[in-house]
């Protein structure tokens, strides 16, 4: 029984869907760009939005999350929107409290700390109850785009997901969850597969729903050693990917999965492994060495997002330099990680034009 799929053909159809051929690897005529945490505080009319409601009442009300997913799209040219959500609903969805709170972040009021806490949990969970409003979320915003372009919708991968739950919040080592890897694996592995199983439910049901491209955020992927990425990291993210692919495609759908790893530079080749579509790469990451080891897949990225504080002609000059190192097919234009709150949104539009002024043969 599935609450929040809905016939595709009641969308409307596509206008400009560049995002979608770069990730297969077909030919483009432009570059497509769209740039991490679009929808956010460096927008004025975010900032209002949210002046009036709490974060996570902004994500579980399909209305106003629909209303900040189209804030950039109305506003620039963008070639893709990602719905309005935070990776920290599946936690929730799986019983814990997570609060956002104002200059602090992310909040567990109850991290996991024992392997017991796992009992808490409730790993039977149906993605399509408790996270039915991001699935509503979704199928609104793809009927209010009316075809402009294509939504992604996303997850957090089980690694990054997991330390979140332990940590309760930022962390500049993620210790404690890392000393799970090392003091209780076998309680880190039940996890980590409870979250695998509700990660490919939830992306299933938001394609079901109208995404049209999913990305997978290992943000945290940079706290591991190669062994720990390779032993906790790397099979889950396999698994998601090959647990989604056959069941969307027996569904008859065909969908470009991305994989952003976060700092993850020490296991870029074991990343490009994985079968995803698109390879997300941060700034740390020189794409022409990527493009060297293998061009079978699309690679997104790249710019140090500081490098928006530029004034105009320099940034212009350093997206052209980013370009001339992917080239301008099977690539997707972005940042290197999610733009940040002191951004002047002019140069957005600067950085967007960059790339869609880029000359394509
Ligand atoms: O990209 C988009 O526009 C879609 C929305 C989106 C948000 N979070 C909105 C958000 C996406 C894709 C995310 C994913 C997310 N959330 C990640 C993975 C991406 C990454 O940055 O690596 C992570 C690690 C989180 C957890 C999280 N949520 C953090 C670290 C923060 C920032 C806390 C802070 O105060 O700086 C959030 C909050 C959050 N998520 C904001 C937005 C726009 C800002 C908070 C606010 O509006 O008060």
């Amino acid at each position: 029984a599935n609450s929040t799929a809905v016939d595709w053909s009641i969308f409307p159809p596509m206008k400009n869907d560049l995002i979608l051929r770069a990730a297969f690897g077909e030919r483009v005529e432009r570059i497509p760009v769209w740039i991490m945490r679009q929808a956010g505080r460096y927008l004025p009319e975010f900032r209002e939005a949210r002046a009036e409601h709490d974060f996570f009442r902004v994500v579980e009300t399909p209305e106003l999350a629909c209303k900040v997913t189209l804030q950039p799209i109305d506003r620039f040219p963008l070639d893709a929107s990602i719905i309005f959500s935070d990776i920290l609903v599946v936690p929730q969805a799986l019983g814990m409290e997570v609060l956002m709170v104002p200059g602090k972040g992310p909040t567990f009021p109850q991290p996991l700390a024992v392997p017991a806490d796992l009992d808490k949990l409730r790993p039977d969970v149906d993605v399509n109850q408790a996270l039915g409003y991001v699935m509503k979320a979704i199928t609104l915003t793809r009927q209010r785009l009316e075809g402009r372009v294509p939504l992604i919708g996303f997850s957090g991968a089980p690694w990054t997901l997991l330390s979140y739950m332990i940590e309760g919040g930022g962390s500049n080592t993620q210790s404690r969850a890392k000393k799970w890897l090392y003091v209780y694996p076998e309680a880190a592995k039940k996890l980590l597969g409870m979250l695998t199983r509700v990660i490919g439910d939830y992306l299933v049901a938001q394609v079901e729903a109208g995404a049209q491209m999913l990305q997978v955020f290992e943000s945290h992927g940079g706290y591991l050693t190669k062994e720990l990425f390779m032993e906790f990291a790397y099979p889950y993210l396999a698994e998601i990917r090959q647990n989604v692919k056959d069941r969307l495609e027996k569904k008859g759908f065909r969908i470009p999965m991305v994989i952003f790893g976060k700092d993850c530079h020490y296991v870029t080749k074991e990343i490009c492994s994985l079968g995803y579509e698109v390879v997300g790469l941060d700034w740390t990451i020189d794409p022409a060495g990527v493009r060297q080891m293998d061009s079978s897949f699309t690679l997104q990225g790249n710019l140090d997002p500081c490098a928006l504080y530029s004034p105009p002609e320099q940034l212009r000059q350093l997206t052209r330099q980013m370009v001339d190192k992917f080239g301008p097919q099977r690539y997707i234009a972005n940042l290197g990680h999610g733009i940040y709150p002191d951004m002047d949104p002019d140069n957005v539009k600067v950085f967007i034009d960059a790339v869609h002024s880029y000359p394509l043969q």
